[in-house]
This record gives C-alpha cells, sequence and structure tokens, in this order.
C-alpha cells in the first residue's frame, strides 16, 4: 500500500533524449534573449532549469552585494525571497564557488528545515550551480530540488546540465541586470535633482513624492498604461528643478512677490527646460517638458510661453494639477495650507480655465486615492 500523498510526492518523470533536452535548450534561451525583465529572466531561467533535469523545484538566486544578501523572485509573483549571504546549501555553495551534491538533505548539517516545516514539503536531494559574471565575478547560483526520475538522486550529468544553462543564460541575465541598475540609477538622479530644486525653497522632500504619486494616480485615471504613467511619476519631481536659480531674496521672501521679482520666478521654467532639453533620454526629455509647461495654463493665460489647451504637452497639464494641489494644501514661506473643500472649490472654478477639464474630472474621481496619498507622505511641520 502506497503511503504516499500526490500532492508532496509528484508521479515521477522520465530523462530527457538528447533531442528533448536540444528543444529545451533551443526554446528557452530564444524567449530569455527576448525577455526585459528581471523577474521574468529568473523565471524563465529556472523553468528551463527545472526541466533540463526533471527536478520538482528550481531556482535563481542573485546576490545582491549592497546588502550582503541572496534574493530570487517567485513564479509569476511580485514578492522577493531574499536570504542572508551564507545561508544554507546555496549560501554555501556561493562562498567556495563551487557546485554541491546533496543526496539527503536531512543528513547534513547545513540544511535549514524551517522551508520544509512551513510549507509540508520535504527536501530530499539537492544540487546547486554557483554561476559567474563576464567579468568573472560570481553573480549568483541555481538550485534545484528532488530529482523525479525513479533513481531519486540528482548526478554529475545534472550538474553540468545546469552548468550549461546558467552559462547560456547568463548573459541575457547580466544585461537585464545592468538595465535595470541604470534605470534605477536615473530614477534615483531624477527623484534627487527635484529634492534639491524644492530644498532651496525650504519645500520638504515629501513635496516632491507627492507630486510624483498624484501624477502617477492621475495618469492612470486617464486611461495611460502602466509604463507612460510610471514614467510620468518619474520625471514630475523635477518640475521645479529650475529653482534653484531663483535668487534667495525672490525664492524665499516671506510676503507677495513685486511683479518684477514674480518675472524672475517664472524664469524657472525656462532654465530648467535649457538645462534638460539637450537630452537624448525619453525620461529626462518628459523632465524637460514638464519643467517647461508645468505653469501653462488651459485657457492661454500662463507662462512662460502663453500655451493653450492641447499645445500644453498633457504631462505638464497633469504635472500642474498635482503641483498646485500639493502647493495649496502646502504651508509655504508666503501662504498657509488651505483646508480640502476650499481647494476643491477652486479646482472646480479652474477647470477649463487653469486646468485641463477633463483632468480636473479625473481629480474628482480619484480624490479618496489622492488624499490617501496626502496623508501618507505628510509633511513633519507643527501645524
Ligand atoms: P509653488 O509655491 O510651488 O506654487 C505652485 C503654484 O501653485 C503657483 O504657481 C500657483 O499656481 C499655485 N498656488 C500656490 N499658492 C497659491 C495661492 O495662495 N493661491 C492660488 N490661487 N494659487 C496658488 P505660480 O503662482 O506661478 O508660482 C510659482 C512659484 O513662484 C511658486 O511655487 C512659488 O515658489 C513662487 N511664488 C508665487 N507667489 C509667491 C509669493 O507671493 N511669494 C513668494 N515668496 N513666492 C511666490
Ligand atoms: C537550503 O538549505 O539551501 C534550502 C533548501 C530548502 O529549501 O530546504
Ligand atoms: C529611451 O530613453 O527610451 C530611448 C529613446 C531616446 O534615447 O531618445
Ligand atoms: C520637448 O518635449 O522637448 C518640448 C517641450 C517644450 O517645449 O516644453
Ligand atoms: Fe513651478
Ligand atoms: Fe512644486
Amino acid at each position: 500500500m502506497a503511503d504516499y500523498d500526490f500532492e508532496l510526492q509528484p508521479a515521477l518523470k522520465e530523462e530527457h533524449t538528447p533531442e528533448q533536452m536540444l528543444r529545451i535548450i533551443f526554446d528557452y534561451t530564444a524567449k530569455i534573449g527576448n525577455e526585459s525583465s528581471l523577474q521574468n529572466v529568473l523565471v524563465l531561467m529556472a523553468n528551463m532549469g527545472r526541466e533540463m533535469i526533471v527536478s520538482d523545484r528550481c531556482t535563481v538566486w542573485l546576490i545582491d552585494h549592497k546588502t550582503n544578501e541572496l534574493f530570487t523572485t517567485v513564479a509569476h509573483g511580485v514578492n522577493e525571497i531574499r536570504v542572508p549571504m551564507g545561508s544554507g546549501f546555496v549560501g554555501h555553495s556561493i562562498e567556495i564557488g563551487k557546485p554541491l551534491l546533496i543526496e539527503d538533505a536531512y543528513a547534513d548539517p547545513r540544511h535549514n528545515p524551517t522551508n520544509d516545516k512551513l510549507t509540508g514539503y520535504k527536501t530530499k536531494s539537492i544540487i546547486t550551480v554557483p554561476f559567474v559574471g563576464n567579468d568573472g565575478s560570481m553573480i549568483g547560483a541555481y538550485q534545484a530540488i528532488n530529482k523525479m526520475t525513479p533513481e531519486a538522486v540528482f548526478t554529475q550529468r545534472d550538474l553540468d546540465y545546469l552548468a550549461l544553462a546558467a552559462s547560456y543564460a547568463g548573459k541575457s541575465l547580466e544585461s537585464v541586470m545592468l538595465h535595470e541598475e541604470i534605470v534605477a540609477t536615473q530614477r534615483e538622479i531624477i527623484f534627487t535633482m527635484g529634492e534639491i530644486g524644492e530644498s532651496r525653497s525650504k519645500e520638504t522632500g515629501n513635496h516632491v513624492k507627492r507630486v510624483a504619486e498624484y501624477s502617477y494616480i492621475l495618469a492612470l485615471g486617464l486611461g495611460l498604461g502602466q509604463e507612460e504613467a510610471e514614467k510620468i511619476k518619474m520625471a514630475s519631481p523635477m518640475h521645479d528643478i529650475g529653482k534653484v536659480a531663483i535668487p534667495d531674496a525672490v525664492l524665499k521672501k516671506p510676503g507677495k512677490l513685486t511683479d518684477e521679482e514674480y518675472d524672475i520666478m517664472k524664469t524657472h521654467t525656462t532654465i530648467a527646460y535649457n538645462l534638460l532639453k539637450g537630452s537624448s533620454r525619453d525620461l529626462l526629455r518628459s523632465a524637460a517638458s514638464i519643467a517647461h509647461e508645468h505653469h501653462e495654463k488651459w485657457d492661454g493665460t500662463g507662462y512662460p510661453q502663453k500655451l493653450k489647451g492641447e499645445e500644453i504637452h498633457l504631462y505638464g497639464r497633469i504635472t500642474a494639477v498635482a503641483d498646485v494641489f500639493d502647493a495649496l494644501g502646502s504651508d509655504r514661506v508666503y501662504k498657509k495650507a488651505w483646508e480640502l473643500d476650499r481647494i476643491v472649490n477652486l479646482f472646480h472654478e479652474e477647470r477649463g480655465r487653469h486646468f485641463d477639464p477633463q483632468l480636473i474630472d479625473v481629480f474628482m474621481e480619484q480624490l479618496p486615492k489622492i488624499i490617501e496619498v496626502r496623508d501618507r507622505y505628510k509633511d513633519d511641520m507643527p501645524e
């Protein structure tokens, strides 16, 4: 009488023929080469490894040198799993830079049974294969658990195949990691530049954070795609970067500006535009356009170009709503924060005057979400 549970003990499988193996390698490397998301590459690599060596589970772990951790993403999920650098078989394997082949995990003191206890899964055999990047530095490891053939243990052949999978997919993996690093760096630079612009005028980093989030909500509410909304969210924090060039006497004046001072103030739009317009990067070009046009008004009475209606780039129209909402709701050197009702009334009045009417409709629809963001990123200033 078999006493196994099908959930825990899936049906046994055969090893692949050489033709099947070639087909697996060919299919997966083609797919992996076309992927630009790190998460998808990790999942494809894991699936490739699992199929090649007929294991029940397979994971690709990467090293995060900044935090001294290993991390991976779960198939189709958004969550990331992180463990300290040296932990478990996989951590050990990376540390010594050699593959490991364990026939019985529970007979080995390096095994950490916590996961099995939590999930009810029974780990038996494990292999791990570390892999190195183009420059020879260690970047991560394959970990496969439980061989699904009748023999039930991994062999040297499996190690060789996993190493092969790692070397085929490694180049794509590295280029995707590099791309993500570049995007993250761009985002950080842009955000920091925005903060610098705002800190000159004593506004907090939370101002740029809120404007970014409001712009994102408005973009999605308007029906723009996820990717474009993300782009607007990244570029909008730079709208006031030109304020770095405005003299303190104007920028920090506690009272109302004279006409002359206001003219100086208005140049923050063109200063930023001239600073950013030369970039060929899409993200910086969007930031240039937002900085240039966030004070234009739908009825043509804004500055610096007196653009009208849809002559104003959509990103500028979106950021205008986000920026004014936040400016009115915050204390400034020259004014106290307004109550929400008063702001909402002004927005109704300015529908089709200062603001794109369609965007005001979206703003009203999205108001609960916008207020949630406002409360989440409150300024820590005395009332
Ligand atoms: P900011 O403080 O970030 O304000 C952005 C925009 O929010 C303003 O653009 C305006 O459209 C709106 N806003 C802010 N406060 C009020 C308000 O009390 N009433 C109304 N109706 N709208 C308001 P704007 O006017 O083009 O100003 C651009 C920037 O010039 C402001 O950015 C601020 O840095 C500066 N600024 C404007 N007015 C004054 C002022 O009287 N004194 C000082 N020191 N700075 C001012
Ligand atoms: C490990 O010890 O490397 C983890 C194996 C497991 O999932 O239990
Ligand atoms: C991009 O940043 O998406 C490439 C387009 C460009 O460089 O203008
Ligand atoms: C641009 O996108 O480079 C033009 C935007 C502008 O003139 O503000
Ligand atoms: Fe501005
Ligand atoms: Fe602003």
